[in-house]
C-alpha cells in the first residue's frame, strides 16, 4: 500500500467528485433559505392560482406575493420608467418590453434568478441576485451576470383594473 494516497488517481478523483458535490449543495443551501421563506403554507403551496388586489400598490411601489410556493414580484411602474424599458431590449435574451407586460404599468415576474435559483433582490435598476451577481432590468430581463435568461412571466390575467390572478390566463 502506497504511503501517499495523494498520489493515487483513484482518490483524487474520488476527492474531487466530494468537492464538487458539496459545492453544489452549499449553492442548493444557500437558495433554498429565500425560497422557502416564501412559502406561507402548504395549503397556498397547493394553489394554483394566486389572486392579488392591486389597489393598494402606489405607482413606484413594488410587492412580492406567493404563487404556487414561487415569489412573484409585483412592480407598479413609473411613466419613466416604462419609456426607459421601451427603448432597450434587454441583454442576452433580448425581449420587446411590450412582449412581457400585459399593461405597461405593471410589471408581474417569477422571482427567481434563471442562473440557479436564488431569489433577487430589487433596487433602482431592476433586480441584484446576490448569489453569482446577475442583474435584472425593471422588464425582468437579464442585463448582466451568468443568468441565461430573462425572469419569466407567469400565466395570469386582469380580473379588473386592480386584481389579477396569477396561474391562468383570460378565459373564454
Ligand atoms: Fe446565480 Fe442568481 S443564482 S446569479
Amino acid at each position: 500500500m502506497s504511503n501517499n494516497q495523494a498520489d493515487d488517481p483513484a482518490r483524487r478523483d474520488f476527492l474531487g467528485t466530494v468537492t464538487a458535490v458539496v459545492s453544489g449543495a452549499g449553492v442548493a443551501a444557500a437558495c433554498w433559505p429565500f425560497i422557502h421563506s416564501m412559502n406561507p403554507t402548504t395549503d397556498v403551496l397547493a394553489q394554483a392560482t394566486t389572486e392579488v388586489d392591486l389597489s393598494q400598490l402606489p405607482v413606484s411601489q413594488a410587492k412580492t406575493v406567493a404563487w404556487q410556493g414561487k415569489p412573484v414580484f409585483i412592480v407598479h411602474r413609473t411613466a419613466e420608467q416604462i419609456a426607459a424599458m421601451d427603448k432597450t431590449q434587454g441583454g442576452k435574451d433580448p425581449q420587446a418590453d411590450a412582449l412581457r407586460v400585459q399593461r405597461k404599468e405593471w410589471l408581474i415576474v417569477v422571482g427567481i434568478c434563471t442562473h440557479l435559483g436564488c431569489v433577487p433582490n430589487m433596487n433602482d435598476t431592476g433586480w441584484f441576485c446576490p448569489c453569482h451577481g446577475s442583474k435584472y432590468d425593471l422588464s425582468g430581463r437579464v442585463v448582466g451576470g451568468p443568468a441565461p435568461r430573462n425572469l419569466e412571466v407567469p400565466p395570469y390575467h386582469f380580473v379588473s383594473d386592480t386584481k389579477i390572478v396569477i396561474g391562468e390566463t383570460q378565459k373564454g
